[in-house]
C-alpha cells in the first residue's frame, strides 16, 4: 500500500477544514489519488489552543521547518508574506509540491515562487487564493489559454460583498455587517485588508498575472476600499437603480493592462448585480468565448478547502501516477431518476 506524507501550515479557518477533510476522507482520498496521502503533522503557532476534536491532537507541532523537510506535499494556509515565504520556498527546494492559499504572498511574490517550483521540478497550486471555492484561476491560465481575455471583472472579496449587500437589502449598518462576516469566518485576521480592498488587490494582480500573462504585482493595482460608502450612498444607488460593489477591474487598455480595485455602481440588471451574501463572481470578457462567469462562495473554510483540496488531489495524482488517475468508480452504482426540479 504506497502512501505519501502531507505537512499541513496553519490551523485557522481554512487549514482546520482542510484537516478535518484529510482525517475523514482519507480512504476516499487514497483510491481517488491512487496513494495514500499521511497526514504527518499540523504546524501552528501554540500547541495549546483550542483544536477541532477529529483531528489527532499528537499532529500539532510548532516545529514547521521538520514538518517540511520531512513531506512530500506541504500545504500552507497560514496567511501572511513572512515566515509563509521562507517556508513554501524551503519546501519547494527540497522537492516537496506546496499547495497554498495565500494571496498576500503571491500578489508579492508569486513569481519567486514559481520560479523556485519551475527550478525544483515540482508542483506549485494556488487555486484557493482567489474567490475562495470558485475555480477560476485554472480556467483563466489553462481553458482560456488561447484564447484573448480583454476584461475581468470580479467580486473577489466575500465580506466586502456580505457588508454592502446587507446595507443594501436591510439597511444593515456597516459596522453589525462587519462583525457579522467576521462570525462567520470570512474575513481576514485583521478585517483592515477587506474593507481597504487589499485583499481584493491581492486577487486582482494574481488574477491579471494569468489573465495577461505577464507579471503584475498588488503594487501595480490602483485601490480604494468600501470605507466611505455610507447607507445614504446605498440608497441613492438604489433609487437609481443600481447596487454598489466592491469591483475589481482587470482590462487591456492600449497597449498596456489597467488593474483597480473601488467601489462600482452596476446596473441592477447586470449578472454582477445579483451576487448576494459573501458569494464572488468572475465576469471574463474574451475575444473567442465571449462572455463567461464564474460564481460561488467566495470565502469562509469549507468553501475555500474545497479549492485546496482540489489542488492537493491533481498534484499528488500526478506526483504519484506521472499522470491523469483512473476514476476510481466509487459512485458507479447510479439509480434511475424521473425528470425532477433543481
Ligand atoms: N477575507 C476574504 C474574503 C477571504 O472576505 O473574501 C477569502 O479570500
Amino acid at each position: 500500500d504506497r502512501s505519501f506524507k502531507v505537512a499541513l501550515l496553519g490551523a485557522g479557518t481554512v487549514g482546520s477544514q482542510v484537516a478535518r477533510i484529510l482525517t475523514e476522507d482519507a480512504e476516499e482520498l487514497a483510491s481517488r489519488i491512487g496513494s495514500r496521502p499521511e497526514l504527518i503533522g499540523i504546524a501552528v503557532r501554540d500547541t495549546t489552543a483550542a483544536r477541532d476534536t477529529t483531528v489527532d491532537a499528537a499532529l500539532y507541532t510548532t516545529d514547521a521547518e521538520a514538518l517540511i523537510d520531512a513531506a512530500d506535499v506541504v500545504i500552507e494556509l497560514t496567511g501572511g508574506i513572512e515566515p509563509a515565504r521562507t517556508r513554501i520556498l524551503r519546501a519547494l527546494s527540497g522537492g516537496a509540491a506546496v499547495v497554498t492559499g495565500n494571496k498576500a504572498l503571491l500578489a508579492k511574490h508569486g513569481t519567486e515562487l514559481q520560479r523556485a517550483a519551475d527550478a525544483a521540478g515540482v508542483q506549485l497550486s494556488y487555486e484557493a487564493a482567489v474567490a475562495g471555492a470558485i475555480p477560476i484561476l485554472r480556467p483563466l491560465r489553462d481553458s482560456l489559454a488561447g484564447d484573448r481575455i480583454t476584461r475581468v471583472l470580479g467580486i473577489m472579496n466575500g465580506t466586502t460583498n456580505f457588508i454592502l449587500d446587507a446595507m443594501d437589502s436591510t439597511g444593515a449598518q456597516f459596522d453589525d455587517a462587519l462583525a457579522e462576516a467576521q462570525r462567520l469566518g470570512y474575513a481576514e485576521a485583521d478585517p483592515t485588508a477587506d474593507v481597504e480592498g487589499h485583499d481584493a488587490a491581492a486577487k486582482a494582480a494574481i488574477v491579471a498575472s494569468l489573465a495577461f500573462h505577464s507579471e503584475f504585482t498588488i503594487d501595480d493595482v490602483h485601490c480604494e476600499g468600501i470605507r466611505e460608502i455610507s447607507a445614504d450612498d446605498v440608497a441613492a444607488a438604489q433609487a437609481d437603480g443600481y447596487v454598489i460593489k466592491l469591483l475589481a477591474v482587470c482590462e487591456l487598455d492600449g497597449e498596456g493592462v489597467n488593474i483597480r480595485v473601488h467601489p462600482t455602481l452596476i446596473p441592477r440588471k447586470h449578472p454582477l448585480a445579483s451576487v448576494r451574501d459573501a458569494y464572488n463572481a468572475v465576469f471574463v470578457e474574451s475575444r473567442d468565448a465571449g462572455e463567461l462567469m464564474f460564481y460561488g462562495p467566495g470565502a469562509g473554510g469549507a468553501p475555500t478547502a474545497s479549492a485546496v483540496m482540489g489542488d492537493f488531489v491533481t498534484l499528488s495524482r500526478r506526483k504519484v501516477l506521472g499522470g491523469p488517475a483512473i476514476p476510481d468508480q466509487s459512485h458507479r452504482n447510479l439509480e434511475a431518476t424521473s425528470l425532477s426540479r433543481v
